[in-house]
């Protein structure tokens, strides 16, 4: 059945000579997604209003009128009692029938020398903005936890893994910093990222900009943008910010997941390394003992959503002849989901990290049940003049026999190491315990305790003052 659309209902229904079929209408509509960015729809169309009117395009009058409308609009859709209508198809041509509805003809001289289409452009970089300095905000959070955590355990020791085989040992303090490393780039990402979305697409009208005399400047300064896209075609039609910043949120996501996928080793029998607070776990409907780190398995499995989008994102942009399509509309719900995933996820970590109990001891105990410190050892031995790979060789053979005699490599007498080379002395003691271990690897970037230390306060620093320059 066709319905009814009666023609005066949406703008641009003058040159049809038959209302659209409901599916079509149903298939093409945004308005269920796009209203996320009404106000943001509102703010750019009021500024564009008080261009035109400074430019005498509309009158002051006109401009009164719409401002005075658009408060009206905003009280309603903040209060939920805007009506949306899937038949005015998006965000845009819903807001600007109720301002017609209600101010009648000044309403109506809005859309002069703008379209859709640099009107999208706008309202995703506005929005895009202020998400990006709210997910930044949640980094600083989430990174003063961390960074927290690393101070206070600076200097307790678990083993460092590679091929998840215990390889050397390492400070908790460093390893957690490893991550710190890792956010304090992804913000860099954000911001770096931030700069490119911060420029004003409005202007470019459809694609070609427009034959009124605009100012674009004054457009730009009222919504806070640092400059114009400069270029009309490219300003509507491509969205490299957005994939940029779904690419940064991918990196994010990976970031978490890898610390996510530690966490649940780390809690696991095998390791007993933490312990998450009841309130941060779930529990099982049929095994009563069991405590799952259901959020760290979450936000590992969400990574593959936030990836998702990025994939979609690039795969809808990589066919389009310029300028505008309406593919593009397919841009926001991913874009949106992957904002949403990461802000929801950073906010829990935020919580969940300066909660992280430890087990000392059972950290201790693995360092002890295998030879971390067999490097330690051939170090010892080249800086008595052995070349690395006879050291190397000399100590495979010394730890082969610490297994055999199931013995650690410290509690293997002089007499008995002097075997495999007379060049150990009796100060190799101080070299191969696991404090000698950490306490050597003392320069920028090491594990010593007091070099994590010393790291961690001067990040707080860092991230406390850089939490002063965000404007959120
Ligand atoms: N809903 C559209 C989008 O998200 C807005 C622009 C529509 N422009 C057009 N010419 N149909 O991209």
């Amino acid at each position: 059945m066709v319905h009814q659309l009666e023609k005066k209902d949406v703008s641009w229904s003058g040159r049809f000579s038959e209302p659209v079929e409901k599916s079509v209408q149903d298939y093409t509509s945004s308005v269920n997604f796009d209203r996320k960015l009404a106000l943001k729809d509102i703010k750019a169309s009021l500024a564009h209003a008080e261009m035109l009117a400074t430019r005498k395009i509309i009158t002051k009058n006109d401009f009164k009128c719409i401002c005075k409308g658009f408060k009206i609009i905003e009280k309603e859709i903040v209060a939920g009692k805007f009506q949306w209508r899937v038949e005015l198809e998006d965000v845009h041509m819903n807001i600007e029938a109720r301002l017609t509805s209600l101010i009648g003809e000044p309403g109506k001289k809005l859309h002069t020398g703008r379209s859709r289409n640099d009107q999208i452009a706008t309202d995703i970089r506005l929005w895009l903005r202020d998400e990006i300095d709210f997910i930044v905000f949640k980094f600083f959070e989430l990174r003063l936890g961390l960074v927290g955590q690393a101070e206070k355990h600076f200097d307790l020791m678990l083993p460092g893994y590679t091929h998840l085989q215990v390889a050397q040992p390492v400070t908790f303090g460093h390893h957690l910093l490893a991550y710190d490393e890792m956010f304090s780039r992804d913000c860099e990402r954000l911001l770096q990222i931030r700069a490119r979305v911060n420029k004003l697409p409005l202007g470019s009208a459809a694609l070609a900009g427009t034959s009124f005399d605009i100012d674009r400047e004054i457009v730009a300064k009222l919504l806070g943008f640092d400059g114009l896209c400069e270029n009309s075609i490219d300003a509507v039609s491509d969205r490299d910010f957005a994939i940029e910043l779904s690419s940064a949120l991918s990196l994010v996501m990976i970031h978490i997941s890898r610390l996510s996928e530690e966490m649940i080793l780390w809690m696991s029998g095998g390791f007993d390394f933490i312990k998450l607070p009841d309130k941060f776990c779930t529990g099982s409907s049929i095994m009563p003992q069991k405590k799952n780190p259901d959020v760290p398995e979450l936000a590992r499995g969400k990574s593959g959503r936030v990836i998702g989008n990025l994939v979609s994102l690039l795969v809808l942009m990589k066919g389009q002849p310029l300028a505008y399509n309406k593919d593009n509309q397919e841009d926001k719900e991913p874009l949106f989901d992957s904002v949403e995933t990461v802000k929801s996820t950073l906010s829990i970590f935020a919580e969940m990290i300066p909660n992280i109990e430890v087990h000392k001891d059972n950290m201790i105990a693995a360092l002890e049940k295998d030879y971390p410190t067999a490097t330690d050892l051939a170090d010892y031995l080249v800086r008595r003049n052995l070349s690395f790979r006879d050291s190397h060789e000399i100590v495979s053979k010394i730890v082969s026999y610490a297994i055999k005699q199931n013995q650690k490599l410290e509690m293997i007498p002089l007499k008995v190491l002097q075997q495999f080379s007379k060049l150990i002395r009796e100060d190799v003691y101080s070299y191969i315990t696991i404090g000698g271990s950490i306490l050597s690897r003392k320069h920028i970037g090491g594990t010593s305790s007091k070099q994590v230390k010393k790291t961690a306060r001067l990040k707080k620093t860092r991230i406390l003052k850089q939490l002063r320059t965000l404007n959120v």
